[in-house]
């Protein structure tokens, strides 16, 4: 038991000085100029809020609020406990929806991706993991399970190739609006290895159909 927790802080200090404090201001740089005086925006799987909270100090006019199923307790913003699949909100409740490493931990992606499309009025804000090959599939299990240990948050080891996330994001009925991968998050020489191609943020815009023809929202 006293080894768990040892274990827990040591790993969990160690994840959070080299790899989470840099990914939130890596994060911070792309999501920020997405975002617009007065805008609303839902951070769907918050954590801790520390990403959040670092956007607000950034852009102090946008209003964050949390949607977490396990809430930690003390975040810098507002976070709403999520209850089964349907988020508590009306639809386009949100300027903007932001999900940072969240989808890889939902056993049920795509009706995630359907409860943000519809929360969101203007866009969500997709980061996430992706593979080519089983050796970058086993550089992201060691991260995602080195940053989810100490949080006791489950993994799934469910990745998606860049193929498989295109057919999940059009199946939530989205379209790609921008898409940057490589993404530079750490310093080195960590980032060489469980940086770049291991990552992604997706813009995704939504889909409507009007008289039988889709178009964009
Ligand atoms: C890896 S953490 C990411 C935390 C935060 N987004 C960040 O970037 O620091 C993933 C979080 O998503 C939460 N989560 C997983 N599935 C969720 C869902 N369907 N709705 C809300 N939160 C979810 C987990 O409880 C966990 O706190």
């Amino acid at each position: 038991m006293a080894i768990d927790i040892l274990c827990k802080r040591l790993i969990g200090s160690a994840h959070m000085a080299v790899a989470y404090r840099p990914r939130v201001q890596g994060l911070c740089r792309l999501i920020v100029p997405r975002l617009r005086e007065g805008d609303r925006v839902l951070d769907v799987g918050c954590g801790v809020g520390a990403l959040a909270g670092a956007c607000m100090m950034a852009l102090p006019g946008v209003r964050f609020e949390g949607l977490e199923r396990a809430p930690r307790g003390g975040e810098a913003i507002p976070v709403t406990r999520l209850e089964g699949d349907r988020f508590p909100f009306e639809d386009g409740a949100f300027d903007v929806v932001l999900l940072a490493d969240v989808v890889h931990h939902e056993a049920r992606p795509l009706e995630l991706l359907r409860e943000c499309r519809r929360v969101a009025r203007r866009e969500v804000l997709l980061k996430d993991h992706w593979h080519r090959s089983r050796l970058q599939y086993l550089r992201i299990c060691a991260l995602d399970w080195a940053a989810n240990y100490a949080a006791g948050v489950r993994c799934l080891y469910r990745y998606g190739s860049p193929e498989s996330w295109q057919a999940l994001v059009a199946g939530a009925g989205f379209e790609w609006r921008s898409l940057e991968s490589p993404l530079r998050l750490y310093h080195q020489p960590f980032e060489w290895i469980f940086g770049g191609r291991l990552h992604f943020m997706a813009v995704l815009g939504s889909r409507r159909v009007e008289g039988g023809a889709e178009i964009s929202k």
